[in-house]
């Protein structure tokens, strides 16, 4: 695939992963738009970028469908077309189970899961129209790795992602849709995700649990320890683009390790040893 005069579009392109796909995009000659929740992050981003080329902040909340669709015309009215689509924004929250609010679930589900829904349901007919084009949503290691103690909203948002893009994929192949799926299920990324506290939104109580902020300390080790840069993150999914490959594992091993663990739960019986976030 040659980007040069594509049009891609970054869910969550204001900061970590969503930034590098706009910067990789933008250095392959496609013209980009970033859609973020967060005005300041978005004009910072657009004015690191601008040299780089054709580049536009729009802020979108991806939980409100009339949002996204908003960014969708606003997109052609731009650009004239759309060939790219990155669900890429995400939240995380985490805590014991009855710890964590109602409100958070919803949020968490609603950006993570209806965000990605929205941004396939919005822009997949304008990519089939335009005769072609490919669609990234973003879950995570966490869509195979069940069993992470005090993760429940984070791990069940990312396997409805799963779940709806592996469908959405086979659905599209049998039907000969000009459009492909990939699914990108990074590992530990350097990015603000330990810092998705930012966006949570007023109406969502906040996180109060004791012992929480130590649970988070430990994953931002983690991640400062093995995790990759975005950028890397950035190159894998233009390849798979270019391939039109479904799975874009950051981290292989530590994917297909979270789907052995439940082989072998599903096998034996005996539930695996709980493992806590950034174990
Ligand atoms: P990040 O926090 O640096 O970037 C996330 C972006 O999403 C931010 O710019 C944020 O403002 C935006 N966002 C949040 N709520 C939004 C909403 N309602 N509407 C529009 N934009 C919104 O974090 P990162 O890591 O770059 O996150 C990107 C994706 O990667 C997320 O889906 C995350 O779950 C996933 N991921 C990240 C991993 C990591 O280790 N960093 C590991 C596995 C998955």
């Amino acid at each position: 695939t040659d980007f040069t005069g594509r049009t891609a579009v970054v869910t969550g392109g204001a900061s970590g992963i969503g930034f590098a796909l706009a910067k990789r995009f933008l250095e392959e000659g496609a013209r980009v738009v970033i859609a973020d929740i967060e005005q300041s992050a978005i004009e910072s981003a657009v004015a690191e970028l601008t040299a780089l080329g054709e580049v536009r902040g729009i802020r979108t909340d991806v939980r409100d469908l009339d949002q996204v669709q908003a960014l969708a015309d606003a997109t052609l009215e731009a650009f004239g077309r759309v060939d790219i689509v990155c669900n890429n924004a995400g939240v995380e929250t985490g805590g014991t189970f009855l710890n964590i609010t109602e409100q958070a679930w919803r949020w968490v589900m609603d950006v993570n899961f209806f965000g990605i829904l929205n941004g396939c349901r919005v822009f997949l007919p304008i990519l089939e129209a335009n005769g072609g084009g490919h669609i990234v949503n973003t879950a995570s290691v966490a869509a195979f790795n069940s069993g992470t103690a005090t993760m429940t909203p984070y791990c069940a948002s990312k396997f409805a992602v799963l779940g709806m893009s592996e469908s959405l994929e086979v659905e599209l192949r049998t039907t000969g849709s000009p459009v492909g799926v990939s699914l990108l299920a990074p590992g530990p990324v350097k990015t603000r995700m330990i810092e998705a506290e930012r966006n949570r939104p007023a109406d969502v109580p906040p996180a109060t649990e004791p012992g929480r902020v130590a649970m988070m300390e430990k994953l931002a080790a983690t991640t400062a320890e093995v995790g990759l840069d975005p950028a890397e993150v950035a190159d894998q999914v233009l390849h798979a683009i270019r391939t039109n490959q479904f799975f874009v594992l950051t981290h292989p091993d530590m994917a297909m390790a979270g789907v052995q663990r439940r082989l072998d739960w599903m096998k034996t019986g005996v539930p695996p040893a709980a493992r806590r976030a950034g174990s």
